[in-house]
């Protein structure tokens, strides 16, 4: 699966472009504020249908316009798919191979894509929030039957917090059955995928410097010692009492140790970077095929012995990647690879010639 094609209209600072990409090996240079990151944004937006540095559309429309449009070409097992994807305003408009699509679950199916940057390096001491989108993206490919359940659950969580803000215990109650059943799907899914999870991070972070024995713990959001239905029953006077519920997998979470420690206590910040590395290349070998992959500054905060080591690991995967860098020394470790280079100056993206 890769992106082919893509063109771009009125994000941030970047001029209209159509851009014709690797299959594998995308090198993005350019000074500070050049637009770098903009366009990594661009391709993440086709899959996600949103960004990774807001959650609010109106940054992402450049100064002066009402309205962006990113549209691209999709390779997927030999067919090709038009995707696209537009902000007027507020109002977001995705479409598919010519069809307008009301939800994005299609389009992140169909492309997964994943981001290296800053903010990823502080997954593991950052908000429990965060971690459960982290562990929810890679179990929805991972788990066929994990998008439905989590729906129901997120569904039952709605109706029982509902009817615990209007005093009704009946109705909680009755919620908290379906919040119980759909609860502990959710729950397995996740555990089965940290298992496994687990299994590959292990060694990867051993090659990577960072210690023995790289673990993760699942937390589960209730009481470890007892059945989510019985502590859903258990919780209810409490929960009518603050109008919410406080025990399920939306309270969920984890923690990765190494040699026993956790890993906030432990790790430098240049190694909580290559563990972040690490986390998003296991990620990648769960998919059902190979995704895009993108890195925002590879070299930042690492010495030349670790920058030529996450390269080699990013290139051995069979994804698509993009990566960018302030200074095009960063990236002569991958240059000897098959590989399209971009410049990119004041919004001005060009490919380099060959
Ligand atoms: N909505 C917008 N309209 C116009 N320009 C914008 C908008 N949003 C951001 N910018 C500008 O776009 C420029 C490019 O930002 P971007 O983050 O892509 O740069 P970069 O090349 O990744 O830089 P760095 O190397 O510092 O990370 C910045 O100067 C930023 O201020
Ligand atoms: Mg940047």
């Amino acid at each position: 699966m890769h992106l082919s094609r893509l063109s771009l209209a009125n994000l941030r600072n970047l001029h209209p472009a159509r851009l014709a990409f690797d299959p594998r090996l995308n090198l993005i240079v350019g000074p500070n504020a050049s637009g770098k990151t903009s366009l990594l944004e661009a391709i993440y937006l086709l899959g996600r249908a949103q960004s990774f540095r807001t959650s609010h559309p109106r940054p992402l429309i450049q100064s002066g316009q009402s309205a962006l449009t990113v549209s691209g070409c999709l390779l997927v097992d030999g067919r090709e798919h038009r995707l696209g994807i537009g902000f007027e305003g507020v109002r977001r408009r995705l479409r598919l191979d010519g069809r307008e699509l009301d939800a994005r679950a299609e389009l992140l199916r169909l492309m997964p894509v994943r981001i290296i940057d800053p903010t990823l390096y502080d997954l593991p001491e950052t908000s429990p929030h965060r971690r459960r989108r982290f562990l929810d993206w890679g179990v929805f490919y991972f788990d066929p039957d994990y998008l439905p359940a989590w729906r129901a659950y997120r569904r039952a969580l709605q109706q029982r917090n509902a009817a615990l803000k209007a005093g009704d215990a009946e109705g909680a109650a009755l919620w908290g059955q379906s919040l119980g059943k759909y609860g502990k799907m959710v729950s397995r899914s996740r555990q089965r995928y940290l298992q496994v999870f687990a299994a590959r991070l292990a060694p990867l972070a051993e090659k990577l410097g960072l210690g023995k024995e790289a673990g993760i713990r699942y937390l589960p959001g209730w009481r470890a010692d007892a059945d989510l239905d019985t502590v859903l029953r258990e919780d209810l006077p409490r929960d009518l009492r603050h109008g919410c519920t406080h025990s399920g997998p939306h309270r969920d979470d984890f923690r990765i140790a190494i040699e026993g420690h956790d890993v906030r206590q432990r790790l430098s910040r240049g190694q909580m970077k290559l563990l972040a590395h690490a986390l998003i290349s296991i990620q990648g070998t769960l998919l059902e095929r190979p995704g895009i992959l993108l890195i925002d500054d590879l070299a930042s905060e690492l010495d030349q012995e670790n920058q030529a080591l996450l390269s080699e690991l990013s290139v051995q995967t069979q994804e698509q990647i993009f990566i960018t860098a302030t200074r095009p020394a960063a990236l002569t470790a991958l240059t000897s690879h098959p590989h399209r280079m971009f410049h990119v100056e004041h919004g001005r993206i060009s490919p380099a010639e060959p």
